[in-house]
């Protein structure tokens, strides 16, 4: 851990809503193709400092089940940001022991697109470093809904009795089964609202809006948002003070 961690408490499991593209590139007159490919490079930033200052799981939304509605080109321009990222990057996450997992609808995905990302989650699938989570096609409702009809089948083949549904049976059945929820949930480019992303998980969240766009949020945004998360006080519903800090202290 560096020496910017140790001043800090760092959060176990930080979330990102990436917005902001198209608004920065607007804001200077640009196509918001240019925004999203400075937003890629911001995402090469943010994991690298994240995983310096030992961030056990980073969670990026980078693309909704809504974003389908937007223009072809866009989506299409996204799409091949994805794979051109996945291909530069793989082997530096490899090498730093990320594991690679993707939420969301892979299916979905163009088939092109989807080769390199099953390839790069197979190819860091055994690493035991920091979870990079990229959410793509990624829904939170379509998520409960999946999960819903796993415990549909279970209950129905008589493999589960509906008094044994609980709380730890729906976590384990998300996308993010096995994961801690997210310790802080960072949304750039001001919008308070969380665009159908983690509905469940993020049920105790320390919530940080930031009136950036995403193509100008940085590595030093994102340790100045750890901090503040340091300062937070987390009550889990309990009365304040409460010894309950359920994120890594820093050593
Ligand atoms: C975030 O930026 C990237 C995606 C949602 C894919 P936006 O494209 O939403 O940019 P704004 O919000 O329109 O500025
Ligand atoms: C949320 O941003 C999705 C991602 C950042 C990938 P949007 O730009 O799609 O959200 P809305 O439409 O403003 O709610
Ligand atoms: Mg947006």
């Amino acid at each position: 851990m560096t020496d910017s961690a140790s001043e800090s408490f760092v959060p176990q499991h930080i979330a990102i809503i990436m917005d902001g593209n198209g608004r920065w590139a607007n804001s200077r007159g640009w196509k918001r193709s240019l925004g999203h490919y400075r937003g890629s490079a911001k995402v090469k930033e943010i994991i690298r400092e994240a995983d310096k200052l030992g961030v056990k799981v980073l969670s990026l939304y980078c693309f909704s089940t809504e974003n389908w509605r937007r223009p072809l080109e866009e989506v299409e321009t996204l799409m091949r940001l994805l794979k051109s990222f996945l291909i530069k990057e793989r082997d530096e996450l490899h090498a730093n022991g990320v594991q690679v997992r993707v939420l969301g609808q892979l299916e979905k995905i163009p088939a092109a697109v989807r080769a390199i990302v099953t390839e790069t989650i197979d190819m860091t699938s055994k690493n035991n470093g920091m979870v990079l989570n990229f959410c793509i096609s990624y829904g939170s409702r379509h998520e409960i809904v999946d999960a819903v009809k796993v415990v549909a089948e279970r209950v129905q083949s008589g493999e589960l009795k509906p008094s044994e549904i609980n709380e730890e049976l729906i976590s384990s059945l998300l996308y993010t089964g096995g994961l801690p929820d997210p310790d802080l949930l960072i949304r750039t480019s001001g919008e308070f609202r969380i665009s159908n992303f983690f509905l469940w998980q993020l049920a105790y969240s320390e919530i940080l809006i930031l009136d950036k766009y995403w193509p100008d949020f940085g590595a030093e945004d994102l340790r100045n948002a750890c901090q503040h998360f340091s300062r937070r006080e987390r009550r889990f519903g309990a009365t304040p003070p409460t010894p309950l800090r359920p994120g890594i202290a820093a050593t």
